[in-house]
């Protein structure tokens, strides 16, 4: 079982380019080409937040009349620059939340050898990632319910340090996350958010963050690190489960990278709400 994990995206849909720099829609179309060429075909797409730039609907068009064709399965979570209610309305299915708590978009697939739980960890208005006791109480109980079974935990923030100063923010109820992963060592944690991969270990389980689509974070591992990007491979991960193991492969995208940079971020906050 082959399952992409597509992140930041950072789509406009007014045709500008993010951060002043990017031609997000281009990397968009460079993504396309490469997944139309694919064999065999992914069994499942998750897509881990940053999808919009600003969380304007005709980024969210744009991603669905992209994907939709690509995939049977695609499944959704929101990031810093992503607008909840834009996703529900546009993305539909792709992020139909867990009705136990329908102000998240927290989901979890059941029907697959391994376990997608989709963990929402946005807060509108807010850069750094959140664990509302609401969410910790279905993650908690989603694990809880099938002890055992291999499960790919995906959330836009990752909880686990990178050594990037800038990026290193605090993580709302990081405490209850913790407990909660550590009481489940058949589970895998892979996040986005990051623009780059890491691999670690975070409560006991291997934890990651996938590539971006669109802007690799230039690495610099100092107290001010990570607010700026550089024009890398763009990328994404493959999570292949034989049956047995899961691999997570590092998977770049052919495009036409200068590795030119850095550029700062700017504007990264998501708007809130209407
Ligand atoms: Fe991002
Ligand atoms: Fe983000």
């Amino acid at each position: 079982m082959r399952i992409l994990q597509l992140s930041d995206f950072h789509l406009r849909g007014d045709g500008r380019r993010s951060y002043r720099v990017t031609d997000t829609r281009r990397c968009l179309d460079e993504l396309v080409r490469h997944l139309e060429a694919l064999t065999p075909a992914p069994d499942a797409m998750v897509l881990t937040g940053d999808l919009a730039d600003s969380g304007d609907a005709r980024a969210y068009e744009l991603l669905r009349e992209a994907l939709l064709p690509l995939c049977r399965r695609i499944y959704a979570l929101p990031g810093n620059h992503d607008r909840r209610d834009r996703m529900r309305s546009i993305l539909g299915a792709w992020c139909a939340p867990d009705p136990g708590i329908p102000e998240f978009l927290c989901q979890a697939v059941e029907d697959m050898p391994v376990r997608l739980l989709l963990f929402d960890s946005m807060s509108p208005g807010s850069h750094s990632g959140h664990c509302p006791d609401a969410a910790a109480r279905w993650l908690e109980a989603k694990l809880r319910e099938r002890p055992g079974v291999p499960a790919l935990v995906f959330m836009h923030h990752p909880p686990f340090k990178s050594g990037m100063g800038a990026m290193d923010e605090p993580f709302e109820n990081v405490a209850a996350l913790e407990k909660i992963l550590g009481g489940a060592p058949w589970a895998t944690l892979a996040c986005g958010h990051m623009h780059r991969p890491i691999f670690t270990r975070y409560a006991g389980i291997p934890a990651m963050t996938s590539p971006a689509v669109a802007m690799q974070l230039e690495l610099d591992l100092s107290p001010e690190g990570g607010d700026t990007f550089r024009m890398e491979c763009s990328g994404y991960l493959l999570h292949h489960w034989d049956g047995a193991q899961l691999n997570s492969h590092v998977c770049q995208i052919p495009g036409t990278p200068g590795f030119d940079g850095p550029y700062p971020f700017v504007d990264k906050v998501n708007p809130t709400e209407d």
